[in-house]
């Protein structure tokens, strides 16, 4: 796990968008504790999250769906470096046409793709999902914007909005119980009760 620390440090110099430190460590706690077998993530960039789950918990396997092929070469070949590449697959494409052919069923999905689609997406996520699995959701505070702590610029509010429908979505469905944190740039638990 040393090498991942400092591969994420690179990729955080880099410029690669990668998740916050205490939202990684949130994500690790949990896959600690529900040591999940299936694991889904929205959004790999370099993989480097996806490796640390799997480390994490040594009888999980993982999808990951990427839309850009360089960073599926870089995952490829870091899932490699970490012998894991027998236990996790990439999807390259674009999330909403994939989401709606994956059939499951995940123990845990990590939704980290583009911010404006999770609404869109979490009908089929939330139906894929095992009764007490869980939905990880990396974001969902949009940079102060979705609470109002920080004024949104018109280029962002359809972002904003559709962030708003997915958290209405996720925190009123009796379904399940979720929890938003503002914790960096807002993370959301979510459980699937039955
Ligand atoms: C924040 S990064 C993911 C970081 C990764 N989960 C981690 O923790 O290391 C978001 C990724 O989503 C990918 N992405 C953006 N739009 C997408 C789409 N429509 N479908 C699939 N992936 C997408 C980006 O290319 C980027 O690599």
């Amino acid at each position: 796990m040393e090498r991942i620390y400092k591969l994420r440090k690179q990729a955080f110099l880099e410029g690669r968008p990668i998740l916050r430190e205490k939202s990684f460590e949130l994500l690790l706690n949990i896959i600690k504790e529900k040591q999940p077998k299936s694991i889904l993530e929205i959004g790999v960039n370099g993989g480097l999250s996806g490796i640390a789950m799997l480390l994490t918990s040594p009888k999980a396997h993982l999808s990951g769906i990427e839309i850009d092929e360089d960073c599926v070469k870089i995952a490829k070949n870091n899932y490699i470096d970490f012998n894991v590449e027998n236990r996790a697959k990439i999807f390259l494409g674009d999330a909403s046409e994939i989401i709606p052919i994956l059939t499951g069923p995940y123990d845990f999905i990590f939704l980290d793709g583009p911010k404006g689609h999770y609404y869109e997406y979490a009908p089929h996520l939330l139906s894929v999902l095992s009764k007490g699995g869980i939905l990880f959701a990396d974001n969902v505070l949009f940079r102060g914007y979705v609470d109002g702590k920080v004024k949104t610029p018109r280029r962002y509010n359809t972002t904003k909005h559709s962030m708003e429908r997915f958290l209405n979505l996720i925190t009123t469905d009796k379904n399940l119980k979720t929890t938003v944190l503002d914790l960096e740039d807002g993370v959301s638990i979510t459980e699937k009760l039955i």
